[in-house]
């Protein structure tokens, strides 16, 4: 989604802009555009399309700035041209803006009553606007950005420039994240960590409704009343934020195969032999969740379907009933009165908007213990939690979650280890868990050497126009999983169904042009799933298998990805990676933009 980077600096900052944009690239976007100042005035570089596009028409060879704001747009309100990228300006004031103004339609129609023109569709130039009547009316730049922000409703991260103000940028925050990166006299505002990485490992994580104002050597932050407030500082580590391919072809492969490793972060230190460390959920955790009744989990597209496996594990192991909502869905529910409940946010960004708004709605309406499942350490999700797992993951650039998914399910065991440890459950079992999760690695790291059976298989489907996913019990969210891969990075229409929905519809669909993907486990759903494939098969459709049975005699046509065999509560997890890997090679041999899949974005920063 959007993105933001800003800054003033002693050096020339017009290249730090445009690395810092690169950096963003992985959010998604269709557009970008600086603002910079030269010569006391404030010029603007806009283009649809890329950032290197745009590095181009900059001319940074020509060019040089101290002071400047960057964006990368993913087009909500209007269409993504070059009019509607940002930076937006009106006369003096030039803007930026992640998230979305809710009231803008309202504001619009005011501000054409005073006579105001608008020459973009977007919700953003309001702000430009109303900021440049503040100022004319002999505001300061300050004052007029908080009598504006007083005026919006909505999510917003704002960079915001002034031309007869040329030494200060404004960050705003509200709902959308925004940091501030100090640096050696230069100091910068970024939608993320990663965009400033190269230049500042001193970040502060502004919360909603403060300001930021920058120059080159100072900083100061101040909440919505205008008051001065004393931020932290924090140091993180930068070279955690590699954008390098290690000779990858893509981010989305590399993170496939960075998948052992990640697992491996994800339970480093956090497992004795037995079982999980205590304390590792922060200090109070194992006694604030000793009398829960209910789980209700939060989450998004991927990080919804590792809830759906936790919901199972929760039933079978704990006896805890657990309820899976999607963000967007859940805050617009009439809350039920539950016993008391342990709030699981499950997110790899740490800012997904419907999670987040969602999170905030469960602690205005209720008393839930929170908990975030998050790969983003100081994200808007963690710090809005009474507790966090990280999940250790690295950053995940790749548009299409893979390895965030997985170290996902990690955490989620170790969240079912600890809840059994506190709940009694049985030792020998858990013993068991522990002793499969500490192996998962390296069942992960064999999976990922049949990458030629995977080809074989994406060549199969790269030029179909739909395909069918099946799974059941604890392999249907496995099975959404994969479709939602496919979907997404190859832009072939799929679709999951519980095996035995099919006869309820779906079967329909089948013919010789509908491959179908079939996820068999070993256990008590096998026979049924057998059945199933039978189904399609009988009417031609061709089924590919995944599972940790040797090959079955069902599969004809297609052919049988065996996986290796753990216990069955953790073999969904393996069960996943020849499904990315389908998803990741079909869509090579239909040429897409698989890190960058269209109309997609990696932090959805917008309801
Ligand atoms: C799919 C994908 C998305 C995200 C979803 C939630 O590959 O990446 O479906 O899982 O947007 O994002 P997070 O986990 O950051 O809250």
């Amino acid at each position: 989604m959007c993105g933001i980077v800003g800054g003033t600096s002693e050096r020339n900052i017009l290249p730090i802009l445009v690395e810092g944009l690169r950096r963003l690239e992985y959010r998604g976007y269709d557009s970008a555009g600086v603002a910079f100042k030269k010569n006391g005035t404030i010029s603007i570089t806009k283009n649809k399309g890329r950032v290197e596009q745009l590095a181009k028409k900059l001319n940074l060879k020509e060019n040089q700035s101290n002071l400047g704001i960057a964006h990368t747009r993913w087009a909500t309100h209007g269409i993504p041209s070059e009019k509607n990228a940002h930076p937006h300006a009106s006369k003096n004031i030039f803007v930026v803006h992640n998230g979305i103004i809710e009231n803008h339609n309202e504001l619009k129609a005011q501000l054409k009553a005073e006579g105001i023109r608008f020459s973009t569709q977007t919700d953003t130039e309001v702000i430009a606007h109303l900021i440049k009547i503040y100022t004319e009316k002999g505001q300061s730049f300050e004052k007029a950005v908080f009598n504006t922000i007083k005026k919006l409703k909505g999510a917003y991260a704002l960079g915001i420039l002034d031309k007869n103000d040329p030494e200060q940028v404004i960050g705003v925050r509200n709902q959308s994240p925004l940091v501030l990166g100090k640096g050696f006299q230069e100091n910068f505002i970024a939608s993320d960590v990663m965009a400033l990485s190269p230049v500042t490992n001193k970040f502060v994580y502004l919360d909603d409704g403060q300001v930021a104002l920058l120059n080159h050597h100072k900083t100061v932050v101040k909440n919505a009343s205008n008051q001065t407030v004393r931020v932290k500082t924090h140091e993180v580590d930068s070279n955690a934020y590699t954008t390098d391919l290690q000779g990858h072809n893509h981010f989305m492969e590399k993170e496939i195969f960075e998948q052992p490793a990640a697992v491996k972060d994800s339970i480093e230190g956090r497992l004795t032999k037995n079982e999980t460390q205590e304390g590792i959920f922060g200090a109070g955790f194992e006694n604030a969740v000793k009398d829960i009744t209910n789980i209700q989990i939060v989450a998004c597209g991927t990080s919804f379907h590792s809830a759906r496996i936790f919901e199972f594990w929760s039933h079978k192991f704990l006896g805890i009933n657990c309820r899976v909502d999607y963000g967007s869905e859940y805050q617009y529910q009439e809350p039920v009165k539950t016993d008391k409940t342990l709030l699981v946010t499950i997110s790899q960004s740490g800012e997904t908007a419907d999670t987040l708004s969602s999170l905030k709605f469960a602690k205005k309406t209720g008393n839930p213990i929170s908990l975030a499942i998050c790969n983003v350490a100081n994200s808007s999700i963690c710090r809005e939690s009474d507790f966090t797992l990280l999940t250790n993951a690295g950053p995940e650039i790749g548009v299409a979650s893979t390895k965030a998914f997985v170290t996902q399910l990690t955490a989620l065991n170790l969240l079912l280890l600890t809840l059994m440890r506190v709940h009694g459950c049985l030792p020998s079992a858990r013993k068991r868990i522990t002793k499969a999760l500490n192996e998962l690695p390296k069942h992960l790291e064999k999976t990922l050497k049949q990458t030629d059976v995977y080809k074989k298989v994406a060549k199969q489907l790269f030029k179909k126009n739909s395909t069918l996913f099946l799974g059941r019990g604890l392999y249907f969210p496995i099975a959404r999983e994969g479709a939602l891969k496919l979907k997404e990075i190859s832009y072939i229409h799929a679709e999951a169904y519980p095996g035995g929905e099919l006869k309820h519809g779906p079967l329909a669909l089948i013919d010789k042009d509908m491959p179908v993907i079939a996820l068999v486990p070993d256990n008590e759903h096998l026979d049924k799933i057998t059945s199933n494939i039978a189904e399609v098969a009988a009417r031609k459709g061709k089924v590919f298998t995944i599972g940790p049975l040797g090959k079955t005699k069902i599969t004809k046509e297609g052919g049988h990805i065996k996986i290796p065999k753990t216990l069955d509560l953790l073999n969904p997890i393996i069960s996943v990676v020849p499904m990315q890997l389908i998803a990741y090679y079909t869509a090579l041999f239909k040429g897409t933009d698989v890190d960058k899949p269209r109309n997609l974005a990696k932090s959805v920063t917008v309801e």
